[in-house]
């Protein structure tokens, strides 16, 4: 079934709706919140990268867009796995996560495909084009569209709070925390959130307070200016 414009707009408008408000202090509400802000972000950031095809940033900017390019596969790949690692094994059972993994193994290997791509124009091996960047990207974006709406709506907060104690839940939140700890590479990963945010100020969660003028320590910003500068909220340094 084709994929139209219409779909992208419906399903990103879903994401959106479940990630209105402010952070909820009820956890049942905050998992499918936090998980709507999550998929949101990548989708925005996922805008920024596609928006920059059929420009001459590919070509002429190539390091740092294609750095942008490939962090944001790292971001969606650091996200399902801890999905895999950390969130099914809490909530399966009672919630069956079978359907979200299936869906990250169907996504897995097209993914894979554009990221080898992006790999080899940036060893040099392959030159950049937008027509074959945008045909392999059209192989996973409807399947990760679907999922990030689907994997919503099996974290229903009614359902959740009927079937899974508060302290299972607490307890994944912390699991979460501290295995993206170790697995986070603050410099990479954390920048990206902070910039596809929608200028929120408490999203993503950071060991800092973020404030209408400090976002991110620069320390971490730094690094990797060049690839930020494509973001939807970069910092004006
Ligand atoms: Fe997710
Ligand atoms: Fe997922």
């Amino acid at each position: 079934m084709v994929y139209t414009t219409e779909d992208f707009n419906r399903d990103l408008a879903k994401m959106t709706e479940l990630a209105r408000g402010d952070k909820p202090t009820d956890i049942f509400l905050w998992v499918q919140w936090e998980m709507a802000r999550t998929h949101r972000a990548l989708v925005v950031f996922w805008l920024q990268v596609r928006k920059q095809f059929s420009t001459s940033a590919p070509v002429d900017d190539a390091e740092n867009f294609l750095g942008f390019a490939k962090q944001w596969v790292r971001s969606v790949e650091l996200h399902h796995q801890l999905e895999e690692e950390v969130q099914f094994p809490a909530l399966n059972p009672p919630v069956d996560t079978g359907k979200s993994h299936d869906e990250h193994v169907e996504l897995m290997q097209p993914l894979q495909a554009y990221k080898s791509y992006l790999e080899s124009v940036s060893s040099g091996s392959e030159s950049w084009s937008a027509y074959k960047a945008d045909e392999l990207t059209q192989a996973f974006i409807p399947i990760m569209m679907r999922h990030f709406v689907e994997e919503l709506y099996i974290l229903d907060p009614d359902a959740l709070r009927k079937f899974i104690p508060k302290e299972t839940l607490e307890g994944m939140r912390q699991d979460v925390a501290e295995t993206a700890k170790v697995r986070l590479d603050p410099a990479r990963d954390v920048p990206p959130l902070v910039t596809h945010n929608d200028d929120a100020l408490d999203w993503p969660p950071v060991p800092w307070k973020i404030t209408e003028d400090f976002k991110i320590p620069l320390e971490l910003y730094q690094p990797h200016k060049g690839w930020w500068k494509y973001s939807s909220h970069p910092l004006e340094l």
